[in-house]
């Protein structure tokens, strides 16, 4: 696979090893109130921690609200591949999370946020 490429799980149901260690895993709430802060952790990978060396490792993980840029955590080696947002939203949207690997490339994960009045 190119690291051209935007890349995500082809089957997320059955992840490859590969795929583990990169998909970005967002944990959030289904449901928050509008404007209010919560928080969004977002770990690389699940089940699998992607390496953190200074051959190979996560550069940084964005997140978006549907295309709206929320922010950035950048990592070193000496890190862990994780980071924990906090966020408010005015509405319903789709989080998106993209994080860049050195040699991977980058990969795509989301998952739909419920926002009420
Ligand atoms: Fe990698």
């Amino acid at each position: 696979m190119s690291k051209y490429v935007l890349q995500t799980a082809k089957d997320p149901a059955n992840m490859t090893p590969h795929e583990e260690k990169h998909i970005p895993y967002i944990e959030a709430p289904d449901k928050v109130k509008k404007g209010e802060y919560f928080q969004v952790t977002v770990r690389m990978g699940k089940g699998i921690d992607h390496p953190m060396e200074p051959g190979h490792f996560i550069q940084y993980v964005d997140l978006y609200a549907n295309y709206y840029y929320l922010g950035r955590v950048n990592f070193t080696p000496d890190t862990k591949a994780e980071a924990t947002m906090t966020i408010k939203l005015d509405e319903s949207c789709t989080l998106r999370a993209y994080e860049f690997c050195n040699l991977h490339g980058m990969w795509e994960s989301s998952r739909e946020i419920i926002v009420e009045e």
